[in-house]
């Protein structure tokens, strides 16, 4: 079918199971332009089998082995990259510093594509690594690359999910612009929203597990989400501590009773509930503990979005958001 809209063709980096697709599919959606996926890669089969069953199509595999010159031109580009030390550190020769690290993957496609913006996100901790030194070479190259370039660590809580989830999203854009990071967006959604009311046995922590956690708790909200820290001690919210994909299993209870079903993750992360859940248990703790919270980046995107469209009025769709996000 003909689409007479105004088209943004984007690439998937890194895509996992699409939280950047869907955040940036919707407010697209909400502007009324054809956002247009021309091309998404993720290594892992499991991730690749959810991002098929949700967008139709299969991502490709390893970046590292994909020719920038094959990759489609595009307008903006998203990853939310793994963060990986960098070997030569310090010497500051901007993307050279980056070789053999995915960084360098997403450097070299935007080198070659230039897309006219990129957003990249990555683990709070990617600001202190290294004393900064791995921040401070991920932006030079960026900016030699000829980009304006800024960074912000966002919280999933402050865009309304539930979730306590600290991430630095770096925003790059060809031109000069007056992007500005997203206000928090409060209130976050209660928890009561995002619990199933009918929860399968098998997602129950032990009779054990369970007096012992009540044993040493007395949480003072309910519904709420118990969390385990590494020396044992538990402390509750009426939100989520961030979901992890390596956590061990017992790491957040809700109620102290039972561990988060699949469903519950994907809502704590902002997936839709038309997001098909395709693998096993284990794979969907593993690919929500991985993803980027969607409101967060939405939030971000609908910010940046009337630099990146043509057909938008900068300032009308900036004033319209700040009126509805930040009435005061
Ligand atoms: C932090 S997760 C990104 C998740 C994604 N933003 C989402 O919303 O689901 C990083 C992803 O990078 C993928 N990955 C790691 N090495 C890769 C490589 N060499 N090529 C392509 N993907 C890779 C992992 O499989 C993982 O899904």
């Amino acid at each position: 079918m003909y689409d007479s809209r105004e088209q943004i063709r984007f690439i998937d980096l890194f895509c996992g199971i699409g939280g950047f697709r869907i955040a940036f599919e919707e407010a697209c959606e909400e502007q009324d332009i054809n956002a247009k996926c021309v091309f998404s890669s993720d290594i892992d089969k499991y991730a690749q089998d959810s991002y098929e069953a949700n967008f139709g199509e299969r991502p490709h595999g390893d970046i590292t082995q994909i020719d920038e010159k094959d990759i489609p031109d595009h307008d903006i580009l998203f990853a939310g990259f793994p963060c990986q030390p960098f070997s030569i550190i310090g010497q500051m020769k901007g993307l050279n510093d980056t070789r053999g690290t995915l960084f360098f993957d997403i450097a070299r496609i935007i080198k070659e594509k230039e897309p006219k913006s990129f957003i990249l996100e990555n683990v709070k901790q990617l600001v202190g690594h290294d004393k900064g030194n791995t921040l401070k070479v991920i932006l030079k190259s960026l900016k030699d690359l000829g980009y304006h370039v800024q960074y912000s660590v966002l919280n999933a809580l402050d865009y309304g999910l539930p979730q306590k989830r600290e991430r630095i999203v770096i925003v790059g854009h060809k031109e000069p612009i007056m992007f500005t990071y997203p206000d928090p967006i409060k209130p976050f959604k209660p928890l009561t929203e995002i619990l199933e009311t009918k929860v399968n046995e098998k997602h129950f922590a032990s009779d054990y597990i369970k007096n012992k956690r009540k044993e040493s708790h007395k949480s003072s909200f309910y519904p709420s989400i118990w969390h385990e820290n590494k020396s044992g001690n538990i402390s509750s919210y009426p939100f989520s501590c961030a979901l992890r994909a390596g956590a061990s299993y017992n790491y957040l209870l809700v109620n102290g009773e039972r561990r988060l079903t699949p469903r519950e993750m994907h809502r704590l992360q902002g997936f839709p509930d038309w997001f098909k859940i395709v693998v096993s248990d284990g794979q969907a703790k593993r690919q929500a503990g991985n993803a980027v919270p969607v409101n967060m980046i939405k939030a971000v995107v609908q910010k940046l979005l009337p630099y990146v469209a043509t057909s938008l009025d900068q300032a009308a769709v900036l004033r319209e958001y700040d009126l509805k996000f930040n009435p005061s």
